[in-house]
């Protein structure tokens, strides 16, 4: 077992964490966030996404913040394109990276973006052609690859069809995600040394929602199996919104908090990001969801 020696934080809170708040979040807010979350060292932010508005309006102003960014230099910043009206909103916006998003269940599928699992793939291939043509990388996420809040149990086999076919119309990495938070260390052992017997450890991401409390054992195992890239949401920001209950993605703090002990590099500077996940927190005026935060700005006084 080799652990990984440096680890790549893909920053959620501004696209999977605000796209599940209620509130009205102004654009101003969303570009603060992101910058405070760029001071701190996260190299890769997922800064918003470009839905149908009607279904997600809370990312409907992504274009605004896309526009008003602040760019620092060796940041990455992110967009969700489900399909190719998407991918056009998101270049005209000037995104630097785009992501197509399926699942590993049939149901899964049809509720968040109203097609199965081969017409999504099939949707998905002219935004490549497209994105390729435009030269921006494509990353690919799978919904639901330890459980489903429809199907339930997800066969380890499905997850890797899914991903066989998004790396082969050429996303460069798949992220896997526990939308639901079901996911135990056992179950993620049981699906990475299927989806690894087949796919090198460097094109695979884990995306846990925390629900159940899981996700920083599941990520040990991630990074037990070599894998060295891990979505995260400042303080745990989020949920889903075509999956009832779910919570937030792990907090980054609390990522960073592991990773730190165990002397593995992320360039992340953790009291700029409690300060930057104290700020949001406090703007939405949300319970901070990231433990570790919690404890060290109490330490703090
Ligand atoms: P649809 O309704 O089937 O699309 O949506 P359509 O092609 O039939 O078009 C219907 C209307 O939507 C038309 O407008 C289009 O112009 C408009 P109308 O004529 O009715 O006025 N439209 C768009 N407008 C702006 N931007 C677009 C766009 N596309 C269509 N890109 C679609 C299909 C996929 C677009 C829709 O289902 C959708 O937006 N789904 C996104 C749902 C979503 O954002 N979910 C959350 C993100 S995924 C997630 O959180 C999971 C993840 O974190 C991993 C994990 O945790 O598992 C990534
Ligand atoms: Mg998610």
């Amino acid at each position: 077992m080799t652990l990984p020696t440096s680890v790549t934080l893909v920053e959620m809170g501004p696209r999977d964490g605000l796209q599940n708040e209620s509130a009205r979040i102004s654009v101003a807010t969303k570009l603060q966030l992101i910058d405070d979350l760029a001071a701190a060292g996260i190299r890769v932010i997922e800064a918003g996404s470009f839905v149908n508005p009607k279904w997600i309006p809370q990312m409907a102003d992504s274009a605004e913040v896309f526009r008003g960014l602040q760019r620092r230099p060796g940041v990455r910043y992110t967009a969700l394109t489900p399909n190719l009206q998407g991918l056009e909103r998101a270049l005209d916006a000037g995104a630097d990276e785009v992501a197509v998003f399926g699942a590993a269940s049939e149901a899964f599928s049809r509720k968040n973006i109203n097609c199965g699992i081969a017409e999504s793939l099939q949707r998905f291939e002219p935004v490549m052609a497209r994105a390729q043509a435009a030269n921006v990388a494509v990353r690919g996420y799978i919904s639901c690859v330890l459980g489903c809040p429809y199907e339930g149990a997800i066969e380890p086999q499905a997850v890797l069809e899914v991903a066989r076919a998004l790396l082969a119309m050429g996303c460069y990495e798949v992220s896997l995600g526990d939308t639901i938070g079901t996911g135990t260390a056992g179950s993620t052992q049981r699906l990475l040394e299927t989806l690894l017997a087949d796919i090198p450890a460097r094109q695979l991401a884990l995306h846990c929602h925390d629900t159940y409390g899981q996700a920083l054992a599941n990520i040990l195992v991630g990074l037990q199996h070599g894998i060295a890239t891990i979505d995260a949401s400042v303080a745990g920001l989020g949920g889903c919104p075509y999956a009832r209950g779910a919570t937030g993605n792990v907090a980054t703090e609390d990522v960073v908090y592991m990773l730190n002990g165990m002397g593995i590099d992320t360039g992340i500077n953790l009291s700029a990001l409690v300060g930057a996940g104290a700020r949001i927190s406090e703007a939405l005026g949300r319970r901070n969801s990231s433990r570790a935060a919690n404890a060290l700005l109490a330490s703090a006084g």
